[in-house]
């Protein structure tokens, strides 16, 4: 079937009926965000009542940051409540992406799987040539990566492929230096030398001694985390080709504001991941697209020896996922479109309180994604401190010195009951000027 018509087949199955805007498409999911706990907290009635029942318990709301009350109903006053907007969740998702409920019988045991490469167009494996078409007609249809010719290696979250990609290239090149540019995710760091000596962590004069060597392997972040540049915004990339590692959890128009700027990418090894894309963390889904078969073969081959091989329920849970975002494409409900006009509403509400505060801490990264960087007039901490806002710490991110006080990282894509604690938060601060008067 030629990709067009199929995706015109996928558009009209189910959101055809889903045309009246946001309290329909938030009555298209199983879980009403606003029925569930008052829309302020979770309470996972039908997938936990079960297990939670086989001991006489039954699930509770479990009430978002400055909520209380047994349905979440009551929102504390600001000053008397902290929240954390440390860490990068999708919550928003929940609020315009549904798909029918997944019932997954005892019958559902698979053996041992070996899909830990997919091939392409191999129908003898109907689970795993869906899985590869989801994927590549998501990609297609948002035109961000080419994957014709490339291998498909699916893992557990892009924590696993990272490793599975600095793994594959160490093994090949030896004793490895690990880079990636200032502001980047704090995990880096410990990922790479967890495994030391093997991988080792490096800052940017290390990381060029390296490059000298031919032993630096360099994971590029398009649109980078926190400070939502593009690749072609960063400084220049070090490592040769064969050693650069793409993260691009980020690299969808639903998380950058301008999609046309997102152009075809056909790098060595891309890593993508349902975390990032749909807010599907606890799931644990990612996905490669590697061009040389042997590094794909090596990185399977790391997921072979840690985990076998990815989950059997939650293949079949993220490929729901997957095609629910699909078919939303094009039609009034698409995912992408309406995550970013979300995230891009929420990044403006957020600029225009803290304009209004007198700009001791401003925005410093574009809008657009769920997350930003923030810079204060001096040492960030204080000021969040003092209003019960947790965000993460410029020197988590690689930032040193000054650079490292004065900066932050504020996460904003959540439910939108938190949003609004966030936005709330903000509107309490104060800056010196002010404090003065
Ligand atoms: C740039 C980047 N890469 C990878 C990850 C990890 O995502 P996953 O849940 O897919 O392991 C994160 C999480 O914050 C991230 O920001």
């Amino acid at each position: 079937m030629k990709f067009a018509t199929a995706i015109g087949i996928l558009n009209t199955m189910i959101f055809a009926a889903s045309t009246e805007g946001k309290k329909l498409r938030r009555s298209l999911g199983g879980h009403l965000p606003e029925e569930m706990c008052s829309g302020n907290g979770v309470r996972y009635m039908i997938e936990e009542k079960d297990e939670l029942g086989f001991f006489g318990l039954t699930p509770e709301c479990e009430c978002f940051d400055c909520y209380v009350g047994e349905e979440c109903e009551t929102q504390l006053p600001m000053d008397q409540c902290e929240a954390d907007a440390s860490g990068v969740d999708l919550g928003y998702s929940k609020e315009i992406l549904s798909f029918p409920p997944l019932t997954i019988t005892s019958q559902y045991r698979l053996d041992y799987e070996g899909w830990k490469t997919i091939k392409a167009n191999d129908k003898s494996k109907p689970i795993d040539y869906t899985l590869h078409r989801t994927l590549t007609f998501l990609h297609k249809a948002v035109d961000n990566v080419e994957t014709e010719g490339y291998t498909l290696v699916v893992g557990m979250g892009s924590h696993q492929l990272l490793q599975a990609a600095n793994h594959a290239i160490s093994k090949k090149i030896g004793d490895s230096s690990v880079y990636c540019q200032v502001p980047y995710w704090s995990k880096f760091p410990r990922m790479a030398n967890e495994f030391s000596p093997r991988t080792v962590w490096a800052d940017k004069t290390q990381a060029a001694a390296a490059e000298e060597t031919g032993s630096l392997i360099e994971i590029i972040v398009s649109p980078s985390n926190p400070a939502n540049l593009l690749h072609g915004e960063q400084e220049p990339i070090m490592a040769s080709k064969d050693r650069q590692v793409w993260d691009l959890v980020y690299y969808w128009p639903a998380s950058y504001a301008n999609k046309d700027a997102l152009t075809k990418l056909e790098e060595d090894i891309m890593i993508f991941s349902l975390s990032k894309l749909a807010g599907y963390a606890a799931h644990r889904f990612s996905w490669a697209w590697v061009k040389d078969p042997a590094v794909a073969d090596e990185m399977a081959n790391y997921v072979s020896v840690t985990t076998q091989a990815y989950p059997a329920n939650e293949m079949i849970y993220s490929i729901n996922v997957l095609q629910a975002i699909l078919k939303s494409l094009g039609t009034e409900n698409d995912y992408m479109k309406l995550m970013q006009e979300e995230l891009m509403s929420r990044y403006s509400q957020m600029a225009s309180v803290l304009a209004s505060k007198g700009g001791c801490v401003k925005l410093a990264s574009p809008g657009g994604n769920m997350y930003t960087l923030v810079k204060c007039d001096g040492p960030c901490q204080p000021y969040f401190e003092k209003i019960g806002l947790e965000v993460s710490s410029g020197g988590s991110m690689g930032f040193t010195g000054e650079d490292a006080e004065n900066h932050g990282r504020l996460c904003y894509g959540y439910e939108s009951s938190r949003f609004d604690v966030i936005i709330k938060k903000l509107d309490l601060l104060t800056c010196p000027s002010t404090d003065d008067d």
